[in-house]
């Protein structure tokens, strides 16, 4: 029997810079999805690539001195390197600046104009460059971009159009009729209101700039970067030059994309398909917004956060399932060393890690490292089994519904439960007395199978530790060509000889900064390693972007007490509007804890935590200082006030 086909897409994303953990974000779900499918028993073909054309690229690449080419060659092999250091399992990459793509770009302007949907006029409207997007005076918020905010500009060029109106009804029909097509719901609202507030034609070329691929019947037209974009998904899967493969994988089940491009997926894009006569894709999935440290990335504010240095640090498997488990797919999410951290220790070394090491630990050391035959299920024993089984089918429910945090949730229920029954059923005591190898036979082969069902299980979102564990407990073969339905219960051989335990994943210890003598500044950055964020330079003249990655607060002092065994130390809590934060501070000296109470100071909000003498520090208090002399910044301002 044929296999089912699953066509999965991201977004391709723009070479005008470094991709960051927001692009990292969309194509570790697109991954993950892709895993589970294949797992699944589908024929996968997973798609992503590089959206290299329009005038924000030509502009970057003039800045810089190089032709476009260039510049955006240099980006892409950056991107490739991203993917395959995060282990993602893409089928094709597509660059739109190869031949094969313009091919198809250009097929499908003729086609379309052929049919009688496009025409030529003159544009008069407003442009944002940095999302490549056209707009109308009623559309702009405060007079800027409605997406990004950002100031729009006047264009004014002859261009050819692209009759979507044509296309509004029919459209809004299909969307109605069609519940599951734009996801999540809150999404499927706004594009239907978009809709019924009317569509103009949309521009479709471009005369200021040249670097795009030409309009078919007039080459001093470029055409529209978007619509060049959006076209991308038919090229790879053979549109043009191989009908037995389009036909396979055609329509697309799942464009995932950003909250920010829904509207080109689900309104351009589709009225494209309408006018070429093919099937609507069947999924447009608008995933949310990633911030860091509760504030929108962005190069101005510094905060921009380099996926490579993270997984050069912790590895690739850390940072997909943070991004994976921390998140709700719809929903914006925060991104924060400190949170990640606290997942590696607790999550991976802790829960995983820890199952895996005392299971390996233990059968070597009651029994050679070999599984025993393993004696009748007694309740305790079925009560584990009975949990496994009831995992495998929650999660391929959740799967199935793309609720892959919640997937991932499950996992580790299961993952504790494991735990539990270790101290449940006492292993080492059963080890001490020889007629009860049986026993301690079955505790054992349950935790090995338990292991070896979760291997499985956690192949969408860590594969590498998934294969580590396979190998771990010695099961044969890769477990790349493992089935969904080899979670069963029972698939582990009996006498399999396993490994001596190992860490995988070792716990990230929270670094002790010493006190300085003098100085009220305790936590200082330490080396270059503690720095994921991007363009950082350290010279002694900074720049206003450098500043402004500090968020400065005036928070209250709440609460002050010494820190046990040191001279130097308070402990002091502090109010930022509503959040509770525990700071130390080196002024001891200088304060009694009573006097503090209640006055308005400046924190360093965002300073990395930092131990001292056992308490942890999440912030720096501001103070002036000299010889003798030390005084902590008080302002007259509300807390949560912004310093700047
Ligand atoms: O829009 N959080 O490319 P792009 C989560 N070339 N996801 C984020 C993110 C963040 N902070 N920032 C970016 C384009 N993304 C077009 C697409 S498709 C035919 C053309 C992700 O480089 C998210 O998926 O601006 C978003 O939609 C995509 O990157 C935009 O990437
Ligand atoms: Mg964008």
């Amino acid at each position: 029997m044929e296999k089912k086909s699953f066509y999965i897409t991201t977004p391709i994303y723009y070479p005008s810079a470094k991709l960051h953990i927001g692009h990292a974000y969309c194509t570790t779900i697109a991954d993950a999805i892709a895993r589970y499918k294949r797992l699944s028993g589908f024929d996968v073909f997973f798609l992503t690539g590089s959206d290299e054309h329009g005038q924000k690229i030509q502009q970057k690449a003039e800045e810089a001195g190089i032709t476009p080419i260039e510049y955006v060659d240099k980006i892409v092999a950056g991107f490739q390197d991203l993917w395959k250091r995060l282990n993602i399992s893409n089928d094709d990459f597509i660059r739109t600046t190869e031949n094969r793509h313009y091919r198809v770009v250009q097929e499908v302007f003729r086609r379309i104009y052929a049919k009688g949907d496009i025409y030529k006029g003159e544009y008069k409207g407003l442009y944002c460059t940095p999302c490549e997007s056209f707009w109308l005076e009623r559309q702009l918020v405060d007079g800027k971009c409605p997406d990004c905010g950002r100031p729009v500009k006047e264009v004014s060029e002859e261009a050819y159009f692209f009759k979507i109106s044509k296309y509004a009804d029919r459209l809004l029909k299909y969307i109605e009729d069609n519940p599951d097509f734009i996801q999540p719901i809150s999404r499927r609202n706004e594009m239907i209101n978009f809709i019924k507030q009317g569509l103009e034609d949309l521009c479709i070329s471009r005369t200021s700039f040249d670097w795009g691929i030409p309009v078919p019947i007039d080459p001093k037209h470029v055409i529209y970067v978007w619509f060049d974009a959006l076209t991308n998904y038919l090229t790879p899967i053979g549109f043009l030059d191989d009908p037995a493969k389009f036909k396979k994988y055609w329509p697309a089940d799942l464009h995932l994309v950003g909250k920010e491009i829904v509207r080109f997926h689900t309104i351009i894009w589709p009225i494209i398909l309408m006018a070429l006569d093919l099937p609507l894709p069947k999924k447009v999935y608008g995933h949310g917004w990633l911030i860091v440290d509760g504030d929108k990335m962005s190069k101005s504010k510094g905060n921009v956060v380099d996926p490579i240095g993270l997984i050069e640090e912790f590895g690739a498997d850390a940072i997909r399932y943070f991004l994976l488990r921390e998140i709700n797919l719809g929903q914006d999410g925060n991104f924060s060393r400190d949170a990640l951290i606290t997942r590696i220790n607790s999550d991976l070394a802790n829960d995983l890690g820890n199952l895996l090491h005392r299971t390996l630990n233990m059968i070597g050391k009651f029994n050679d490292g070999v599984l025993g035959n393993p004696g009748p299920l007694q309740l305790v024993d079925k009560a584990l089994i009975d949990v496994a089984k009831d995992t495998v089918i929650k999660y391929k429910q959740l799967m199935d519904n793309m609720q892959l945090s919640d997937a991932i949730k499950l996992v580790w229920t299961f993952i504790g439960r494991s735990n539990k029954y270790v101290d449940e059923t006492m292993p080492w005591a059963l080890a001490k007395d020889s007629a009860k190898k049986d026993e301690l036979n079955r505790v054992l082969y349950d935790l090995a199978e338990s292991l070896r069902i979760v291997s499985i299980l956690i192949i969408p979102f860590m594969p590498d530790t998934a294969q580590k564990i396979w190998k771990e407990l010695n099961l044969p073969g890769a477990i790349k060509s493992s089935s969904i339905d080899d979670t069963k219960w029972g698939g582990l051989p009996i006498s399999l000889k396993v490994n001596k335990p190992v860490q995988l994943f070792p716990r990230i210890e929270v670094e002790e900064t010493q006190p300085e003598a003098e100085n009220i500044q305790l936590a200082k950055k330490k080396t270059t390693k503690d720095v994921n964020v991007m363009n950082a330079d350290n010279i002694g003249i900074i720049g206003i972007e450098d500043f402004s990655k500090m968020d400065l607060r005036v928070v209250e002092i709440t609460a002050a007490k010494s820190v046990p065994k040191t001279e130097k130390l308070l402990e002091i809590m502090v109010d930022m509007a509503g959040e509770k934060r525990t700071i130390v501070s080196g002024i001891a000296k200088f304060y009694t804890p009573e006097e503090l109470i209640g006055k308005h100071v400046i924190l360093v909000a965002n300073l990395k935590p930092a131990k001292l003498r056992g308490v942890v520090s999440h912030g720096m208090l501001l103070a002036a200082s000299k010889g003798n002399e030390l005084k902590i910044v008080e302002v007259d301002m509300p807390v949560g006030s912004r310093v700047k």
